[in-house]
């Protein structure tokens, strides 16, 4: 895994937390805070491309939120797919590979079959990789490369002494994308909820109190141009010390 000094976040993932509360504190159904988070999902992908980050990875939908009311689910599946078909010819005008990362085989068949058209209309672009995860859990994903590095193992197309780091990083969904430079979480809750665990082993967090349907694009700008500010050591001691 190559590990190096970056001023500007090369892979930003973005939690986006808070629909629900954001809604409610306005007499809203919660569903009326995913309407506008979608929103707030076409703006920040437009920007992504313009503030340099060659990666952007957007949480929309963990293998918890399965157990949400059958009706936000419903809601959910639905904008997803309504997002699919209103962005892909615009995104790939823009140069945008997107690629979604999660556990397909629990969503809905039409769903899918959007999903794998964007892939396939996009897949030649590279000015910036999209990634959806949707139905999307780290220790899952985890467990699945575990298991397909057992098989090769077992069918005695890799030893076990040739499995090192980067074996499993191109094992997992996010395989051939670097690791997130910068993870942003909204809505003011300071956990990490299953969402890339092995890939953000050396990410700067951002826990910000906005709820997702108020995050901007200047507010993307901001956390981008605090990044340059840090210093990021991993492990090893400051340059002046
Ligand atoms: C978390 O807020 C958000 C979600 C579970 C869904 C995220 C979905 C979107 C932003 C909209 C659609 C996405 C795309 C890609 C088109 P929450 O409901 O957990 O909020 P709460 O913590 O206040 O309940």
């Amino acid at each position: 895994m190559t590990v190096e000094e970056r001023k500007q976040p090369h892979h930003v993932a973005i939690i986006m937390d808070g629909n629900g509360r954001w809604a409610v504190r306005r007499g809203r159904p919660r569903t009326y805070g995913h309407h506008r988070g979608a929103e707030r999902v076409r703006e920040i992908v437009d920007i992504a491309p313009d503030l340099g980050i060659k990666v952007l990875t957007l949480f929309a939908f963990s293998t918890e939120n399965w157990n949400r009311p059958g009706y936000e689910v419903r809601v959910l599946m639905s904008l997803f797919r309504r997002y699919i078909a209103r962005e892909v010819d615009g995104l790939d005008a823009e140069g945008v590979r997107v690629r979604f990362i999660g556990d397909r085989s629990h969503l809905p068949k039409n769903l899918v079959k959007l999903m794998e058209m964007m892939e396939a209309r996009t897949a030649g672009n590279t000015r910036m990789v999209l990634q959806l995860a949707i139905s999307y859990g780290s220790r899952a994903e985890m467990t699945g490369a575990v298991q397909r590095l057992a098989v090769e193992v077992a069918e005695g197309r890799l030893s076990p002494q040739d499995i090192d780091q980067d074996t499993i990083s191109g094992a997992m969904m996010t395989g051939g994308v670097a690791d997130p430079d910068l993870v942003v979480r909204t809505s003011g809750e300071q956990r990490v909820s299953n969402f890339l665990l092995w890939q953000s082993a050396y990410a700067e967090y951002a826990f910000i109190d906005e709820c997702w349907p108020d995050f901007t694009p200047e507010r993307l700008t901001e956390l981008v141009a605090a990044f340059g500010q840090r210093e990021r050591r991993y492990g090893a001691l400051a340059a002046s010390s």
